[in-house]
């Protein structure tokens, strides 16, 4: 048997459980992480590539950013569409000059991922935790897998960072939380492609045939999704027939989209969930273990950086000055965000996709709050103060 044993036990090694051992590390507490997946999967799962203001200041802090500030794309503004008309939407004047950054999640892990091998920190690959015992008292103890042996971490606090298929939800108690889940009747299907984007800016689009976004990774490389059904097939959508529906939907007066070999396709139900407590004892939750948004407006990433900020305070003061007060106060704290962010996916998704004939009392609505945007600074504003993500104190 394998025994082990650190201050903060963390399961899951993508973004939350990533920057929350790199914050502890800055305060001098010790973390183990527990992977299920290899190191080469975790890097190489493409997923949304949005980070809020917020989320880019607390990597800079950590000093992971050197890479994120070279190859990311600071973005100013975006870009909305409605049957073929397009506005845009500043940041800058909106918000005080808060911005996003456009870098794809696996890069941001396999930067974290680095940092925290470079500075010594230990993390299991391939070592699935299989058990959390004794989170209501002083000892926890996560029981894991490692090279075929049985283990056990033991710790003071648990870190369920363990995304959505996790055992940390799971785990808590089923009186001490609600659970609420909305499957929307669509999902995308998203492409990486070589070819230079068409756009400097995201623009997100409704059109009678549905949504399209138009995000990008680099000079060479784009990112794009349309919304398909939810029992659609990957094998229906031939590249040609991708690009043709992008291009009909995201297009334009006097603007045309360049195509490329895609060399990734995928698609993705849409879901809005979450859980109303994240804690037991000494058993929290982060990220995706909690919450999941539709990635109609990027926020999944964020949130889960966000809730690791305050669960590494929360810890820092636990260890620092004896007090379990801001520990005790987590799920408070991480959920004022995490309805806000459920409330603005929520928005952007019901906005821009199509959920009923076009001309119909739901499709009205959505234009009579597309005709808003251009005409009212006041909404554009809410717009872009959730899109780049509202600062710390606001829920402080
Ligand atoms: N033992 C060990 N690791 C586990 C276990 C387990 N029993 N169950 C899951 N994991 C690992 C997964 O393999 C995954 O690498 O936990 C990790 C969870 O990472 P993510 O799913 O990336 O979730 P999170 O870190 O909360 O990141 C937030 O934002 O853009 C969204 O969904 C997107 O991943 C993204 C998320
Ligand atoms: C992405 O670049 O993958 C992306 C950007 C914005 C979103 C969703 C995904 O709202």
């Amino acid at each position: 048997m394998k025994i082990l044993k650190t201050q903060v036990g963390i399961i899951g090694a993508g973004p939350a459980g990533l920057t929350l051992a790199l914050l502890l590390r800055r305060q001098g507490i010790e973390a183990i992480i527990l992977e299920n997946r290899s190191r080469e999967y975790v890097q190489a799962r493409v997923r949304a590539g949005l980070l809020e203001q917020n989320t880019v200041d607390i990597y800079k802090s950590l000093g992971v950013a050197d890479r994120l500030l070279r190859e990311g794309q600071e973005h100013r503004g975006v870009y909305l569409s409605f049957d073929g008309q397009r506005i845009r939407v500043p940041f800058g004047e909106l918000t005080g000059g808060r911005n996003i950054t456009i870098y794809g999640q696996q890069e941001v892990v396999k930067d974290l991922t680095d940092e925290w091998i470079a500075g010594g920190g230990q993390i299991y690959f391939e070592t699935p935790a299989s058990k959390i015992e004794d989170f209501e008292t002083d000892s926890p103890k996560i029981h894991f897998e490692y090279e075929g042996e049985a283990g056990i971490l033991n710790c003071d606090f648990v870190a369920a960072c363990d995304g959505f298929h996790g055992i940390g939800r799971r785990t808590l108690p089923p009186d001490t939380y609600k659970e609420f889940t909305v499957t929307y009747p669509f999902s995308w299907l998203g492409i990486l492609a070589h070819v230079a984007p068409s756009t400097d800016e995201l623009i997100y689009a409704y059109h009678e045939r549905g949504f399209a976004l138009h995000s990008l990774r680099s000079d060479k490389i784009s990112r794009l999704y349309i919304q398909v059904d939810n029992d659609d097939l990957i094998d229906n959508w031939s590249d040609e027939r991708i690009w043709e529906e992008l291009a009909i939907r995201l297009g334009t007066e006097g603007w045309s989209l360049k195509t490329g070999p895609i060399f990734e396709k995928s698609i993705t139900p849409m879901r809005s969930f979450f859980t109303d407590n994240m804690q037991s004892g000494r058993l929290f939750l982060a990220g995706d273990a909690a919450h999941i948004v539709p990635p109609t407006g990027g926020k999944g990433l964020n949130l889960a950086v966000a809730d690791v900020k305050h669960l590494a305070d929360g810890l820092a003061e636990y260890y620092q000055k004896n007090s379990i007060k801001a520990l005790d106060n987590y799920s408070t704290i991480a959920l004022k965000r995490i309805w806000r962010a459920q409330d603005f996916s929520n928005f952007m998704t019901t906005l821009f996709h199509k959920q009923d004939e076009h001309g119909s009392f739901t499709y009205q609505l959505q234009k009579a709050k597309f005709d808003y945007i251009k005409v009212s600074e006041a909404y554009a504003t809410t717009i872009a103060e959730n899109y780049v993500g509202l600062p710390f104190e606001v829920f402080e």
